[in-house]
């Protein structure tokens, strides 16, 4: 059976797993406890992921074994019959986004066949992202964040000042901040979520055009496998702070520390991403209780047809 089959067979058991990772967690939403609202997503999504008919294998996940003792990097999941899958995953996508009660956390996984993803180790990357539809090589990392929003400003044939920036709100983009700013461009700061921040890129009604910024190795590649599915355009460089995280990268088996990576890089086969909302977001609802049900909404990005699907679930609380 082709990849592309292979994956579209899980895709309904992958929503299961993505379902009752948001569901966990969503107990804990304005709890103040982030690592118990991680934890109730880790347990959850694990047993959704040992149900599935597949030999998965963990390629981006909590950390490594002997910091994460489920969802390692490295763990083997599912039923051991079927396809031979990689999986990134971040059960919790926004734990201090659930902790405090704010808007868009999500359960994210990917799924690709066997070597379709990079092996990014946990560590920062920096990123630019733009979504569908625009010309090849639009973007370039190397490039000023001003100087990629003129590009994009050109070819979407709009004056810079329409275009809307998606940027994590921290300190160390301060610079990011105050050149984007020069050309009239309007910055949309994000508190967290850099997964759901890269894919507002590709849904016309977020009104963002461009992420910009550094973030987490992992949300990188998961963000990456979403554009993948829709036809969007990414660039990245992991950034190391010390030799630590220089010696994480070599142990995936990275040996070019400085390379720009692209797109079909990040997420080089047929994928499927799966998103489920947590809190309340712009890309999805998030799990909402009411008169004795559960609803959760779950986008679904499948790279083979570049189809986008949203499943709405209630279920009895
Ligand atoms: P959580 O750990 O609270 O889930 O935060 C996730 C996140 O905001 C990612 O989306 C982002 O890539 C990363 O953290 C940014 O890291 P930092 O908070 O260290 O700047």
């Amino acid at each position: 059976m082709s990849d592309a089959r292979n994956l579209e067979r899980l895709a309904l058991d992958a929503v299961s797993a993505a379902e009752a990772a948001a569901i966990a967690a969503s107990l804990h939403i304005g709890g103040g406890d982030k690592e118990a609202a991680d934890q109730a997503a880790v347990d959850a999504l694990r047993n959704g992921l040992n149900a599935m008919a597949m030999k998965g294998r963990i390629v981006i996940g909590e950390g490594e074994r002997d910091e994460a003792p489920m969802l390692y990097i490295g763990e083997e999941v599912g039923t051991g019959d079927g396809p031979e899958i990689d999986i990134a995953l971040d059960p919790l996508e926004g734990t201090s986004l659930t902790a405090k009660g704010m808007a868009n956390a999500l359960a994210v996984v990917s799924f690709a066949p066997r070597g379709g993803l990079l092996y990014a180790p946990d560590t920062y990357m920096d990123k630019i992202a733009v979504g569908g539809g625009l010309p090849a090589g639009v973007i370039d990392l190397d490039k000023s964040p001003s100087e990629n929003v003129k590009a994009i400003a050109k070819a979407k044939g709009v004056p810079p000042a329409e275009i809307r920036v998606c940027v994590l709100e921290r300190e160390r983009h301060e610079q990011i901040v105050a050149d984007i700013r020069t050309t009239g461009a309007r910055v949309i700061m994000i508190p967290d979520g850099d997964v759901a921040g890269i894919i507002s890129t590709t849904d016309p009604s977020t009104g963002i055009d461009l992420y910009v910024g550094q973030g987490g190795a992992p949300e990188g590649v998961l963000a990456a496998t979403a554009l993948r599915c829709v036809g969007g355009q990414m660039q990245a460089r992991l950034f190391f702070r010390n030799d630590d995280e220089r010696a994480r990268a070599a142990k995936t088996g990275i040996t070019d520390l400085d390379r720009k990576y692209d797109l079909a890089e990040l997420a080089s086969s047929d994928c499927l991403f799966v998103a489920t909302g947590v809190t309340e977001g712009d890309l999805v609802e998030g799990v909402r209780r009411r008169n004795g049900q559960i609803s959760t909404e779950t986008l679904i990005m499948q790279s083979s047809g570049s189809i986008v699907r949203r499943i709405r679930t209630v279920r009895p609380a």
